[in-house]
């Protein structure tokens, strides 16, 4: 066995492992795979995003060595770009909301990143909007400041497109499915992966109370997916079906996940792992993979806490549940797939 010896961290991002899953909601014949991007070197598929967006701006002029990143995240994106920081050398501000787990927050500060919290609503009762503003004023006094701006950057999807879609293509299941939020991995990935097989049907799951599919918004649990408005990284043009699934049925089958095949994951790869079981139903997918964002380890004391769920009054779903949803999901892209 060669042991490979990487020359940065950022050389550990990407090739990520697939694992087939066994469960009684994946119906007979059929398979079901996840992509773990939790075996990313910060647990999610962020680093690719970041990196993406980091070498591109690096190459184009627009960061340079001891210069200065700023970003608006909920979590993951803040990590990756704050480990990118400290490995090729420049100062990062990452600006955070109320909803921030502490762990994060000493995430980014481990890797010697500087920290805002915004604290003001936005008028939807999130403070996405309130946290881009933040970072806005911040670039308006400070133009040397580079601000990746993950919503509406095409270096997002486009490292996507051009690295991630291979990995997930190489598979030739079926169908691919994943969540979004910027709409960066999954826009990326549609576009490339049609490009190398366009029988591959994909997917893109977002979570009930989302806004980014056109929705009303209304807020939700689950961290990572959804938004309450659409961001331009959203590109539908070769995404063949979307859903909406609820916090409830997300959280749910992580926790069935975990029970039945010692996998751990987020929220979002709640919604992904929905997305792949339904098309599961159609007789033209005989096999699909879910992507899934991240590890569960960022959830321990959210909804893989008995108490949490308590208090969110989240009932876990038992599995003839999940199943008449998945099946009442599935008529929805009847003549789709
Ligand atoms: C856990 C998790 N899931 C899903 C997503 C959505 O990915 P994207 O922004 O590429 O749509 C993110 C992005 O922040 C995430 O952190």
């Amino acid at each position: 066995m060669i042991t490979t010896i990487c020359n940065d961290i950022a050389e550990t991002i990407g090739n990520t492992p697939v694992v087939r899953i066994r469960h009684p909601l994946i119906p007979k014949g059929k398979k079901l795979f996840v992509k773990l991007e939790q075996f990313n070197p910060n647990l999610s598929v962020k680093d690719r995003t970041a990196l993406g967006m980091i070498n591109k701006a690096i190459e184009t002029g627009r960061l340079k060595k001891g210069g200065t990143v700023i970003e608006s995240t909920s979590g993951n994106l803040g990590k990756s770009l704050a480990m990118l920081g400290a490995s090729i050398g420049f100062e990062v501000i990452i600006v955070v909301d109320p909803k921030v787990s502490s762990s994060a927050l000493n995430w980014y500060k481990a890797f010697g990143a500087e920290v805002l919290i915004v604290t003001k609503q936005d008028s939807y009762g999130g403070y996405q909007s309130t946290r881009i503003d933040t970072v806005k004023k911040y670039v308006a006094d400070n133009p040397e400041v580079y601000w990746p701006n993950q919503y509406d950057n095409n270096d997002n999807p486009n490292y996507h497109y051009h690295f991630t879609s291979k990995e997930v293509a190489s598979m030739n299941v079926d169908l691919i499915s994943g969540a979004i939020s910027t709409g960066g991995h999954m826009s990326g990935i549609a576009n490339g992966v049609k490009e190398i097989n366009e029988d591959i049907r994909i997917a893109a799951c977002d979570v009930v109370g989302s806004a980014i599919l056109n929705k009303p918004f209304s807020p939700f649990l689950i961290n990572g997916a959804g938004l309450s408005w659409r961001s331009k990284n959203i590109d539908e043009s070769n995404i063949d079906v979307t859903v909406n699934i609820t916090d409830e049925e997300a959280i749910s089958i992580c926790h069935e996940l975990a029970r039945t095949n010692g996998v751990l994951l987020g929220g979002s790869s709640g919604l992904s792992v929905m997305g792949a079981l339904i098309g599961l139903q159609h007789s033209s997918v005989n096999s699909a993979m879910a992507i899934c964002p991240d590890f569960g380890s960022n959830y321990l004391d959210q909804f893989y806490d008995e108490d949490w769920l308590k208090q969110k009054g989240v009932k876990l779903l038992e599995c003839h549940t999940l199943f008449d949803r998945i099946s009442t999901y599935a008529q929805e892209w009847v003549n789709k797939l």
